[in-house]
């Protein structure tokens, strides 16, 4: 039960708020949704599954634990190299993932003062903007929320993080809840629906295929070594596939929550669901602000909103902070402060985005998005395949069997998704998104 919410913690954050609407908004809908369930069902819980018994197996911290288990199962101990990208992976996404986490910890503060009482989308809209346009208020949003994760890496989590996950979920889904009921109650919600779940494949490109893979990655956690570090405490009697089972199941529960409440919204108020990374900002307000008690509602949403970001910031530091105090020369306090100090400045890219560096553009668009493309659609996916790999054919049968309990029907279907459908499919995918392979007619 400790596993599970510690997993769920850092699988719940702001991937499945902020995140999950606002692509499946920029690609489209319905096909991309779709894509993105079969991604996390065919593709995440097989990965995830893998992550976790390598990680119980191993006991260690993702680095040392590939480097173990590489020897043991015959292969090189060079498998380390996948845990290091791991450690990379988690300090790049949390440089952007802690800007955005600041945005809701400033949101607490403009619901609390009503600001969104009555508001139109225009007002919404225009607060956002001037918002994320004032790079100080949000580099000091920031620092505050860098701060406190930093604070709880440094004195080691665990106990308190477990109390709190069992709170903020149920929390968040009964605010989900009343949400839902509004965005039902606006009149939109047949749109919105149709929007989400009317797949139109003429829609879908493979950089949306690859964009719906990065996601499925990304609100799990995976692929980067966080839930190999978190399968390092797992007791052995414990079912690895129900616990996957049930973190996968409330995850992908509360990202179909918040896409069924913000895009009734977004088609209520006129608004255009490629509306990009303020989405969730332009449309929840609009919501608070025509409900009773909204103020008091809209507070409660954006501190569990906040919550459920910090708890998954704590996971993005610890393979890091892990490995260093592995290394023997830091404490735990002295990691913290040095990944964290690196992940903040870091950070201030993600910052000055979407103000003084708006125009600064490259590659993918401006350095948060370069952040997020990289980490996101190319990091994580990559890592997956070589968790995959490891899993269904480095790990011996008999290895993998004992940890899954036993070689049943389930066993059988988890190897064939590990050996075959989750690293064809992935790098299928990859190469068809960035031209590599070319077209068959
Ligand atoms: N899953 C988190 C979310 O949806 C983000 C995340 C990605 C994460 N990788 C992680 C959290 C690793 C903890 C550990 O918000």
């Amino acid at each position: 039960m400790a596993f599970v919410l510690a997993v769920t913690g850092s699988a719940v954050g702001l991937g499945n708020i902020w995140k999950f609407p606002y692509i499946a908004g920029q690609n489209g809908g319905g096909a991309f949704v779709l894509v993105y369930l079969l991604c996390v069902f065919l593709v995440g819980m097989p990965v995830m599954m893998s992550e976790i018994l390598i990680g119980r197996r191993g006991r260690r911290n993702p680095v040392a634990t590939m480097a173990l288990l590489g020897q043991e199962e015959g292969s090189s101990s060079n498998w380390k190299w996948l845990g290091g990208l791991g450690v990379l992976a988690g300090i790049l996404i949390l440089s952007y993932y802690s800007v955005v986490a600041g945005w809701t910890v400033a949101y607490i503060v403009k619901s609390a003062s009503g600001v969104f009482a009555g508001a139109t989308p225009e007002r919404v809209s225009a607060q956002f903007g001037e918002f994320v346009g004032n790079w100080r208020l949000v580099g000091l949003s920031h620092t505050v929320f860098m701060a406190l994760t930093i604070f709880v890496v440094a004195r080691g989590v665990e106990r308190g993080l477990e109390q709190a996950v069992r709170f903020m979920v149920p929390a968040l889904l009964v605010l989900m809840f009343i949400l839902l009921g509004y965005s039902i109650s606006s009149g939109h919600f047949g749109e919105g629906l149709a929007f989400m779940f009317t797949p139109d494949f003429d829609r879908l490109t493979w950089d949306s295929v690859l964009a719906a893979l990065g996601q499925a990655f990304f609100t799990l956690s995976i692929g980067m070594g966080a839930i190999m570090a978190y399968g390092a405490y797992l007791p052995e009697e414990t079912s690895i596939t129900g616990a996957s089972g049930t973190v996968v199941i409330v995850d992908t529960v509360i990202a179909m929550l918040a896409g069924l409440v913000i895009f009734p919204l977004v088609f209520a108020n006129g608004l255009d669901p490629a509306d990009g990374p303020g989405l969730v900002f332009d449309t929840l307000p609009l919501a608070f602000g025509q409900m009773a008690g909204g103020a008091f509602f809209a507070t409660i949403f954006f501190v569990l909103l906040s919550f459920a970001a910090w708890t998954s910031a704590i996971g993005l530091m610890e393979p890091a902070v892990a490995w260093l105090v592995e290394q023997k020369f830091r404490t735990r306090a002295q990691a913290a402060l040095m990944v964290g100090i690196l992940i903040w400045a870091l950070g201030m890219g993600s910052v000055l985005s979407f103000n003084v560096l708006a125009e600064f553009k490259f590659y993918k668009g401006t350095i948060f998005d370069n952040v997020d493309h990289i980490t996101s659609n190319i990091m994580l996916p990559l890592g997956g395949v070589a968790i995959a790999v490891f899993a269904g054919w480095i790990m011996c049968r008999n290895s993998t069997a004992e940890e899954l309990g036993g070689a049943g029907r389930l066993y059988k279907i988890w190897r064939l998704l590990v050996r075959f459908v989750a690293p064809v499919g992935i790098l299928f995918v990859f190469l068809k998104a960035v031209g590599l392979l070319p077209e068959l007619s």
